[in-house]
């Protein structure tokens, strides 16, 4: 039985947004040797910085970015780039001047090392040192997931005041595709279908073992609980320290956590398959490129043979 939190405390506004960006990204390489996975641009925009205009929807003054020494192009892109505004704006380019500026506009950002990948709930518990003393909660984004439409962490922050604790952002998949995911152990909630209570994760079950078909997408919002559960998490697979085994420790430890389901699209940018499905179905709604881009899409379903349309499985991207 979950009850409402009654801690005032929980009431805090979204001030930070935490963007774990520190990875190696070698399902990209070889573009990752040089190029950072969250700078490649989904049509013209990079990653992160689909981000940084999400985490300012939510209503988030500072973007904590988790970069790697060898990653430092990603804060360069939050730089002020004044010569090649005034280049443009010279010559009457004021939208590409506008473009330019965008980056900057959106929010403040604040980079933290993360000298080795030791994981993901590593490179969380690196942005205890960017919050303020009196920020009781955050949210997490993964760059890597394009979650649309925008607007859900909003949803989250609102789950968080009502139950207090971790909220998780979660989709409903069909049963042949929870392998290949991170699959909540649910129980409903009354009158709340679109938020749920979690007893525990299964990281890629076999779909005779999979709890629900609820599955972990790339956002979170925390409250500081979880860096002490990260100080107590050892390495696990693949010897780095893992979110999911923290938010486990919060769970059996009695902590409240919730998903909120999202209804929408979540595109996975962290492998090419993902991303160009992303790029493509973005691109097919952009306003210049849109309408070629949809003639194409049509011209190549077209051209391939009834049987091997009637063959193909519903799109969705691995990790
Ligand atoms: P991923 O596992 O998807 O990213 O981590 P990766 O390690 O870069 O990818 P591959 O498997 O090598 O292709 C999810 C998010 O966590 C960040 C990544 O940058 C990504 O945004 N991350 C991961 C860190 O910041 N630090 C880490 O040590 C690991």
């Amino acid at each position: 039985m979950v009850t409402a939190h009654t801690d005032s405390a929980h009431s805090t506004p979204l001030r930070t947004v935490v963007v774990p960006a520190a990875g190696l990204g070698t399902r990209f390489l070889p573009a990752t040797k040089t190029v950072p996975k969250e700078l490649l641009p989904v049509v013209d925009t990079p990653g992160i910085e689909l981000v940084a205009e999400e985490a300012a929807e939510a209503g988030a003054q500072r973007l904590a970015v988790i970069t790697a020494p060898a990653k430092d192009g990603i804060l360069a892109h939050f730089g002020d780039f004044t010569e090649l505004r005034d280049h443009l704006v010279t010559k009457g380019k004021t939208a590409e001047a506008a473009k330019v500026a965008r980056a900057v506009e959106i929010i403040t950002v604040q980079g933290v090392v993360q000298e080795e990948p030791l994981g993901l709930g590593h490179a969380v518990s690196l942005a205890e040192g960017a919050l303020d003393d009196n920020e009781e909660i955050f949210a997490v984004m993964l760059p890597d997931d394009l979650v649309l439409p925008i607007g859900v962490t909003s949803q989250m922050i609102r789950v968080q005041e009502q139950f207090g604790g971790t909220v998780l952002c979660a989709m409903d998949v069909p049963l042949e595709e929870v392998s290949k995911y991170g699959v909540f152990d649910i129980a409903d909630i009354p009158g709340q279908p679109g938020v749920k209570q979690v007893l525990g994760m299964v990281e890629k079950p076999s779909q005779e073992k999979a709890p629900s078909t609820f599955v972990a997408t790339g956002r979170y919002v925390f409250d500081r609980h979880i860096f002490d559960a990260l100080r107590r998490t050892t390495p696990g697979k693949g010897g780095e320290i893992q979110l999911t085994d923290a938010i486990d420790l919060l769970i059996r430890e009695g902590h409240p956590v919730h998903i909120l389901v999202h209804e929408g699209q979540r595109h996975d940018l962290g492998n090419p398959g993902g991303y160009i499905i992303a790029c493509m179905e973005l691109g097919m709604e952009h306003p210049v490129y849109g309408a070629s881009i949809r003639e194409a899409v049509t011209r190549a379903a077209a051209a391939l043979a009834p049987a091997t349309l009637a063959s193909v499985q519903p799109l969705t991207s691995s990790s």
